[in-house]
């Protein structure tokens, strides 16, 4: 059935037998694997339910040392297999897609250095990142990322996607915060590149290879992460607005007014923020209009000084409401109140799926432009299966997240959604991933995003790492295995 839907070939691995089983549970204890279907297939389906892999074997290293071994043997055995760490990529990368053994690195969750004075910490890549941020926030520091998934999302999974999320506008992407990386390579070698130097100009900068490479280079078991202090002030801007132009310029203006103290600029159009309303009943905190707004912001600030960035942000929201540009505001620096706020945003991948079968698109567009992709659909798919068309994000980074529901996958809408809007967004010089990646969803139009040289190159790299292509097939870049 998977290829029927997928339209793909199974590549030319071998089957699991019972011997391979025997060698695993010699190798890992027997209950570190897991052969029970029902067990198996909680690791064979994606968060959003829109993948569904048919695995046999779930395996649980907890050490490097068994990486090593599980993906030597499978190597020598052509065996092909699917790292895993919290199952929250929104791409399909990180489930089966035949019969890929899935190594889950859940099991890999030691804490091993906090230094407080660098603000450097090293642990293993099954660390759930809300863990680390709780374990930091008792340094006074803090995780240099933080998403909606960051109760279940591993800092390995975060890695090797280089997860964006909420604040990235402030602390910079994983290519800058990640010092060092220890990774296992298909042939079951070890790269031991966990330097936690901040400049270290000493040849090549292998670590970055791992860094969004998705499990197709190697499978990644530590880091070494540049952690940022924990800031003493948090304050929260909740903003209605009429329009996107408006959005728009009160984005430059919070950029200019806040300066180094802006953390983060979130947008929601009505349809994303009623999912989060209508769907898990939560409340809008903005009350002066019965029918909402069209647009929401959120706009957070990070300092030192709680009465300082609060004049900041006050002085703003005033400004705002004096250039006509937002219709209602509340703001707040109480922790429940902000979690609230925040909730509202963040829960929003949670609640659509409430709705059925979701269409996510995750694009960089040029920010003038960056709506348009929204209008446009809306205009030209005239469905009535469809619930919503509707758009949000990360807008400091250019970044916006397309969701189109429907109550069920229907291979005719999809025939409408793709390849237009990968194809649109190309034509506006934007991105078809900002965050989530390639995975298995995407692979048929990275060449929509990155130049043939540049794919060329992505495929020597896989060639040299990985000469069997065990590693993560069929995702990120295809079909590997008759390019190799
Ligand atoms: P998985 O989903 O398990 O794996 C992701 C990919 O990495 C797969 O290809 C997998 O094979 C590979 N992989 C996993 N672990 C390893 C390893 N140790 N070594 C090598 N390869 C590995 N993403 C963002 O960028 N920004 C957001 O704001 C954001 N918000 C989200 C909110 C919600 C509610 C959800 C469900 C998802 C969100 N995501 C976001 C997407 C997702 O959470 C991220 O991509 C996250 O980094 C995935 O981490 P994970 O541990 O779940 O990894
Ligand atoms: C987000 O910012 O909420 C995410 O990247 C997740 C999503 O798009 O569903
Ligand atoms: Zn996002």
């Amino acid at each position: 059935l998977t290829s029927i839907r997928y339209k793909i070939q199974r590549g030319p691995y071998a089957t699991v037998t019972d011997a391979d089983v025997r060698f695993f549970e010699s190798l890992l204890g027997s209950s570190h694997l897991i052969t029970d279907p029902d067990e198996c297939e909680h690791y064979n389906i994606d968060f959003a339910k829109t993948v569904r892999g048919a695995s046999k074997l779930v395996l649980k290293p907890t050490s490097t040392e068994e990486v090593c071994a599980i993906l030597k043997y499978c190597n020598e055995q052509r065996l092909a297999v699917c790292p895993q760490s919290g199952n929250t990529g929104l791409v399909g990368g990180s489930n089966p897609i035949f019969d890929e053994i899935v190594i889950s690195l859940k099991l890999m969750n030691k804490i091993l250095d906090t230094n407080e004075l660098t603000g450097i910490l090293t642990c293993e890549a099954g660390c759930i990142l809300q863990d680390l941020d709780n374990h930091l926030s008792t340094v006074d520091l803090m995780m240099p990322l933080d998403l909606g998934a960051k109760g279940s999302c591993l800092i390995g999974g975060c890695v090797s996607t280089n997860a964006g999320g909420l604040r990235l506008l402030r602390y910079g992407n994983l290519h800058g915060n990640i010092l060092g990386i220890e990774a296992v390579k298909a042939n079951g070698d070890i790269v031991d590149a966990l330097n936690t130097l901040k400049k270290n100009n000493t040849g090549y900068h292998l670590k970055h290879i791992f860094i969004g490479s998705e499990g197709t280079l190697g499978i990644i078991t530590k880091v070494a992460i540049q952690c940022p202090p924990l800031p003493k002030a948090k304050n929260v801007a909740f903003l209605g607005l009429a329009s996107f132009d408006k959005v728009l310029k009160t984005y430059f203006l919070a950029k200019h007014h806040l300066g180094e103290i802006l953390s983060s600029c979130e947008m929601m159009d009505r349809l994303s923020i009623d999912v989060s309303i209508n769907n898990l009943g939560m409340k809008n905190p903005l009350t002066s209009r019965e029918d909402g707004h069209e647009f929401y912001m959120i706009i957070e600030t990070s300092g030192s000084h709680l009465v300082h960035d609060e004049e900041k942000l006050s002085s703003f929201v005033e400004k705002a409401i004096n250039g006509d540009l937002i219709e209602d505001g509340t703001m707040t620096n109480e922790s429940k109140k902000l979690n609230t706020i925040w909730a509202l945003r963040e829960r929003i991948s949670e609640g659509v799926l409430r709705e059925g079968y979701v269409f996510k698109y995750d694009i960089s567009l040029p920010l003038l432009s960056f709506y348009n992709v929204i209008e446009v659909l809306r205009k030209q798919i005239r469905d009535p299966r469809i619930i919503r068309i509707s758009g949000y994000g990360h807008l400091g980074d250019g970044n916006l997240h397309v969701q189109v529901s429907i109550p069920e996958y229907y291979e005719d809408v999809a025939a409408q959604l793709e390849p237009f809007i990968f194809e649109y967004v190309s034509k506006c010089q934007g991105s078809i991933s900002a965050e989530h990646g390639i995975g298995f969803k995407k692979t048929k139009y990275l060449h929509l995003s990155r130049s043939s040289s540049e794919i060329q190159m992505m495929y020597d790299l896989k060639k040299m790492m990985d000469p069997n292509g065990i590693l993560n097939p069929y995702k990120l870049l295809e079909p590997i295995i008759e390019k190799l």
